[in-house]
């Protein structure tokens, strides 16, 4: 990690991280690291395990930039879902309050952090909002994302919680569980029918819909189980050669070393969320 240039500077729990702030955490079972900016989960590993998490060696550790790897936030917009806000919308590069750090008891460690309407945000989405991430380490590593909507109307959201796997190799990972579910390919925008299992030889960018069962990753060396509450798309995705070189933040091999399988409310699978009305979308990751 030193290669990021760290201070090393403890404030309360915080530490500082180049230009953005981090809470790490460690308890008897797991450690992780969250930034403040975007909610975002960059690194989680139960004790003596490799990391769950990719992290993108040469990320970016600034503000306004989205952390390459980990979980980032995509909302209130998955993708260009809606085509006037950012691409994966404006959480993941928003400050977020820490409201808490609770050790719920020696295993178990819950971080609480909130993000609420503001000018800036009022002017690129025009609805008052308040997005709660909850994460809580332990043996799992559970993430609990939820819209509140506190304006007077209505509105739509897609979202994502964009999961980066660290895999052995791209050629040993395999995704169970979306056989038979239609996908959207972004990369040929057709609709098509999953066949068997995930394995990549080439990019894949799909949306898969109507997923109601656990997805499994499993590669050379672990077996990953993905649980979704609150969400019935998922994505799964590898950039490969060619788009991995036209990437930021990443190195031209990145893409042999994880897989984002995404946890959302995408595309036909959008929620609308009436006012005082909050929607849940929770992802528990086990091995
Ligand atoms: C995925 C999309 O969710 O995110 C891909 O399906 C996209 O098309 C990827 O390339 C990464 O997006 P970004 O904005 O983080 O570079």
């Amino acid at each position: 990690m030193k290669r990021y240039n760290y201070f090393d500077i403890l404030k309360n729990n915080f530490m500082e991280f180049k230009m953005i702030e981090y809470i790490e955490i460690k308890n008897n079972i797991a450690s992780a690291k969250i930034a403040l900016q975007g909610a975002h989960i960059f690194h989680y590993a139960r004790n003596s395990e490799k990391p769950l998490l990719w992290l993108s060696e040469v990320s970016d550790f600034e503000e306004r930039k989205a952390i390459r790897g980990g979980v980032p936030i995509c909302w209130p917009s998955f993708g260009m879902n809606n085509p006037d806000l950012p691409q994966h919308g404006f959480a993941r590069t928003s400050l977020f309050k820490h409201i808490s750090t609770t050790e719920i008891d020696a295993d178990t460690t819950q971080v609480i952090l909130k993000l609420t309407h503001s000018k800036e945000t009022l002017k690129l989405w025009a609805y008052k909002f308040e997005l709660e991430m909850k994460i809580t380490i332990s043996h799992k590593l559970i993430m609990e994302l939820t819209t509140t909507n506190l304006d007077t109307k209505s509105f739509k959201i897609t979202q994502a919680l964009h999961t980066y796997f660290s895999v052995s190799h791209i050629s040993d990972a395999v995704v169970k569980g979306l056989d038979k579910k239609p996908y959207f390919d972004a990369l040929t925008s057709k609709v098509s029918l999953q066949n068997g299992d995930i394995r990549f030889e080439e990019e894949v960018d799909r949306v898969y819909q109507e997923v109601d069962a656990d997805i499994v990753l499993v590669d050379k060396e672990r077996k990953i189980n993905i649980e979704n509450e609150g969400s019935a798309s998922a994505i799964v995705w590898n950039p490969w050669i060619e788009k991995c070189a036209r990437m930021s933040a990443m190195k031209e091999n990145a893409y042999e070393s994880f897989v984002c399988i995404e946890s959302a409310n995408a595309m036909e699978d959008f929620r609308l969320i009436k006012p005082k009305c909050s929607h849940t979308l929770k992802l528990t990751i086990s091995s």
